[in-house]
């Protein structure tokens, strides 16, 4: 170390201990906000009799959008125009964003495959039921499968929420869907579940707000209050991106309602989670299962890697109506926008390949159906929102992060996903972590990507939560 280092050494210790003080403040767990169950969310102002308004509102009714022939052919349309995309830089594959000659591409199997089969794709959405309700004032969307008697027998029952996050949507879970509802399918499964997936507020078929600060710890309120309206007052949680960050939040204000938290993304980005991940790396071999040092190590490499690709982040964070704007009634860069996500946070390396390694692990499809919900609703600029409402300031007032969890938590670790947590930073926050798994092939977006996996570690943890804690089926 140089004179300057030791120098620099000497100021951090001297400023160490002037804030050691706050610092200890800054890291004492502090109790769970009392967040209002009846905020008002709607257009109109709220109802003065809120019980009338909840008898007259709380029916839970059927919802099978069909979009008129008009809509598609206009769609089919505007993907006709010539485009007049700038070409990507000699042999630049997706590292400038995404590839406009693998645009064009996707534009046209769009256009001439996908579209003209939009009926089928309908179909396919559709094979769940849907449902809309409102709750505090918004319509909001979700599916809802529930186990029938016959299917009960010899099985474990319980249900589960399931939370999907940006730019995602229902449609990221259908197969995990299948694998939950259907396991009588197997018969060696003993698990069923009745399956709550809802669009997020301002995602898909649920309506946005007008108003300010519905941030993801209201959203989690809503989410709690959905599901006590289908009759469900103890559930398992899954989610993965704002699904895991709004999960927690359920978790963290309504233990009680929760039988366990199981997640893609867990997270703890309290201060001193975040000291603790700085240090470990000076020895990996202390807080990381052997073998798996490269899901956490070098953090140079996760700071370099956040600096390439946390832009989105900020813009929306601060200007999503501008963002929006861009993006709405114009479905190519829309495209363009949120299939780049599938691409560099499904494995960060597809940012070198042409076609952003989008086929590599998902049906294009898959891919453009999710694509169709945000076209089709127009819910960009509403989904966008979330971010610049997470960091709103009476939003982070809450220090929902220095409130510990105390329901049994999973944490599934998917190694490409874009940020990952050790044990040591998790058990700050999730004081009953029980489960604890690392996954070597899989990214971001593990319940589309990975079904399976997802699933069997979903099942272990239920399984660890009923052996630890005793818990009781439906
Ligand atoms: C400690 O926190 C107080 C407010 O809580 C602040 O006024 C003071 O400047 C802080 N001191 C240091 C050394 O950070
Ligand atoms: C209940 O619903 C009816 C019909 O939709 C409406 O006319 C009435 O104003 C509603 N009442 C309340 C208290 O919301
Ligand atoms: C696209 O435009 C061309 C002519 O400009 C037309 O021949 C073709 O049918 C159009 N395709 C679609 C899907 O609208």
């Amino acid at each position: 170390m140089g004179v300057t280092g030791k120098i620099l050494v000497l100021i951090l210790a001297i400023g160490g201990g002037l804030v050691y003080k706050n610092v200890t403040q800054l890291w004492a767990d502090l109790p769970a906000p009392k967040l209002d169950p009846q905020e008002w969310w709607g257009d109109d102002a709220q109802p003065k009799d809120y019980e009338a308004y909840l008898k007259n509102s709380s029916e839970v009714i059927g919802n099978r959008l069909s979009y008129p022939d008009k809509t598609i052919a206009d769609l089919k349309e505007r993907l006709n125009r010539t485009l007049r995309l700038t070409p990507p830089l000699e042999g630049v594959a997706f590292e400038y964003g995404f590839n406009t000659d693998y645009l064009k591409e996707i534009v046209e199997y769009w256009r001439d495959d996908y579209l003209p089969r939009w009926r089928e794709r309908e179909v396919f959405l559709w094979q769940f039921n849907h449902f809309t309700t409102d709750i505090q004032g918004l319509r909001t969307h979700f599916l809802h499968l529930m186990v029938y008697d016959d299917n009960k027998v010899g099985k474990q029952h319980y249900p589960v929420l399931l939370l999907h996050g940006w730019p995602g949507s229902v449609r990221e879970f259908y197969d995990l869907i299948h694998l939950l509802h259907q396991s009588n399918l197997d018969k060696n499964n003993k698990y069923i579940f009745n399956v709550v997936v809802p669009s997020l507020p301002g995602y898909g078929w649920s309506e946005g707000t007008s108003r300010k600060g519905l941030g993801p710890a209201q959203v989690a309120v809503m989410m709690r209050n959905l599901m006590l309206r289908l009759g469900y007052d103890k559930f398992f949680i899954q989610g993965g991106d704002w699904g895991s960050i709004i999960g927690s939040n359920i978790a963290t204000l309504y233990p009680e309602n929760v039988l366990g938290y199981h997640s893609n993304m867990c997270n703890n980005m309290s201060p001193k989670s975040l000291a603790k991940g700085l240090l470990a790396e000076f020895w990996p071999s202390l807080f990381v299962p052997s073998g798996f040092e490269d899901f956490f190590f070098p953090k140079s490499n996760e700071l370099k890697y956040l600096m390439e690709e946390s832009g989105y982040f900020h813009i929306q964070a601060t200007k999503p109506d501008t963002i929006g704007a861009a993006l709405t009634d114009n479905p190519v860069g829309l495209a363009a926008y949120i299939l780049e996500k599938f691409s560099t946070w499904t494995n960060p390396s597809y940012r070198s390949l042409p076609d952003g390694g989008l086929t590599n692990r998902y049906k294009m499809d898959a891919l453009l159906d999710n694509l169709m919900i945000y076209y089709l609703t127009n819910s960009i600029t509403t989904s966008q929102r979330l971010y610049a409402e997470q960091y709103a300031q009476s939003q982070r007032d809450l220090h929902l992060e220095r409130v510990p969890t105390r329901v049994p938590t999973g944490c599934a670790r998917f190694k490409s996903d874009i940020m990952q947590f050790l044990d040591v930073q998790l058990k700050d926050k999730y004081t009953n972590l029980v489960h604890s798994t690392y996954h070597k092939q899989g990214g971001h977006f593990a319940a589309l990507e990975v079904p399976k996996v997802l699933y069997k570690d979903f099942i272990d943890f239920v399984k660890t939560v009923e052996r630890k804690f005793k818990i009781k089926t439906l």
